[in-house]
C-alpha cells in the first residue's frame, strides 16, 4: 500500500465516521461543460447546455445522470427557452432508487438535494422549443452514499438489443447496474426481454432486473422480476427507459437480454 492509498483510507474514514471538518466551497464556475442529450455528468460541478438559442425537436426526452463527490448540490437554470408543453425535471436516484422531484421552471432559482445521486430530464412538448443552460453545483462532505453504480451505460439509437453483463462471464456480487434506453429520435419504443438468467427468490429479494418507464413525469416500474422469468414486453410511451438490476452479496448467474424498437 502506498502513501496515496493510506492518506484516501484516512480520509474516506474520517469523512464516513461523523460530520467532518473537511468542507468543500463550489467551484466558482462549472468545471464541466454538457451539451449531449444525455450522460453520465461525474464532476464537482457542470454546466448542462442543451441547445442553447438552437430548437429542440417535438417529443425530445433526454436523460443526465449527475454523480457529484459533495454532499451539498445546488442546481440553478441559468437561461431557458423552454415553453409550458415542456418538463425539465429532477429526481433524487440514491441507490438508483427513484426519490424527491423537483419542476425546473424558474430561471435563477436554486434546487437543492442532500446528497446524491441525480438525474435530470427533459421531456419535450408538442411544438418545437428552445433549449435551456442548467448549473450544477456540489459543496461540503464527500458524499459517501452517492454513486457506486458497476455499471451505466445509454443507449441512444432507436432501436437495438443489448446484455448484461454480455461479456460471456457471470455478473458479479453487489450489482448495481443502470442502463438507459433513450433513443435520440422522438417516439414511443416496445422494451422485450430476450433472456433472463437471474438468481430466483419469491420477492426478488437476493438479485431483481425492474423495468421503469418515464410517462406522466416520472419514473414508473412496470415489471420487477428474476429467476428465468422474462418481464413482459413495456411500452415507453416517452422512448425512455431505465433498467435497473441489483444483486446481493452471494450466487450469480448469466444476467439477462432485451431488444427495443
Ligand atoms: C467519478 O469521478 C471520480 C473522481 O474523478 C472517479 O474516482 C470515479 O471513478 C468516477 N466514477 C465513474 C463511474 O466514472
Ligand atoms: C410538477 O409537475 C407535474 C406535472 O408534470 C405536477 O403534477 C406536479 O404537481 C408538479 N410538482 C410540483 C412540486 O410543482
Ligand atoms: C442560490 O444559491 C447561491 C449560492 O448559495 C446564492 O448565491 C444565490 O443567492 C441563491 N439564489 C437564490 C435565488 O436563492
Amino acid at each position: 500500500m502506498n502513501t496515496l492509498a493510506v492518506f484516501l483510507i484516512v480520509v474516506v474514514a474520517v469523512a464516513t465516521a461523523a460530520p467532518s471538518s473537511i468542507l468543500v466551497d463550489e467551484d466558482p464556475m462549472p468545471v464541466t461543460t454538457v451539451t449531449t442529450c444525455g450522460g453520465y455528468v461525474n464532476s464537482s460541478s457542470a454546466a448542462i447546455n442543451f441547445q442553447l438559442g438552437g430548437a429542440i425537436p417535438a417529443g425530445q426526452v433526454c436523460l443526465w445522470t449527475v454523480q457529484a463527490p459533495y454532499d451539498a448540490i445546488r442546481f440553478n437554470l441559468k437561461e431557458s427557452g423552454l415553453g409550458m408543453g415542456d418538463n425539465l425535471k429532477l429526481t433524487r436516484f440514491i441507490g438508483a432508487t427513484p426519490g424527491y422531484q423537483y419542476n425546473v421552471t424558474e430561471v435563477g432559482a436554486n434546487y437543492t438535494y442532500t446528497a446524491g445521486t441525480v438525474l435530470v430530464t427533459l421531456e419535450a412538448g408538442a411544438s418545437s422549443t428552445m433549449g435551456f443552460s442548467l448549473e450544477m453545483y456540489s459543496s461540503g462532505d464527500l458524499d459517501a452514499g452517492g454513486g457506486g453504480f458497476t455499471h451505466y451505460s445509454t443507449h441512444l439509437e432507436a432501436s437495438g438489443a443489448t446484455a448484461y453483463p454480455g461479456n460471456g462471464q457471470p455478473y458479479r456480487d453487489n450489482e448495481i447496474a443502470v442502463i438507459i434506453v433513450s433513443p435520440s429520435e422522438a417516439g414511443s419504443r416496445t422494451l422485450t426481454f430476450t433472456g433472463m438468467d437471474v438468481e430466483g427468490s419469491t420477492g426478488c429479494i437476493y438479485d431483481s432486473v425492474e423495468v421503469f418507464a418515464w410517462e406522466m413525469g416520472g419514473l414508473s416500474s412496470k415489471a420487477r422480476v428474476c429467476g428465468s422469468e422474462l418481464p413482459p414486453p413495456t411500452v415507453l410511451d416517452s422512448g425512455l427507459g431505465i433498467i435497473i438490476f441489483k444483486t446481493d452479496s452471494s450466487v450469480t448467474a448469466g444476467g439477462f437480454a432485451f431488444n427495443w424498437m
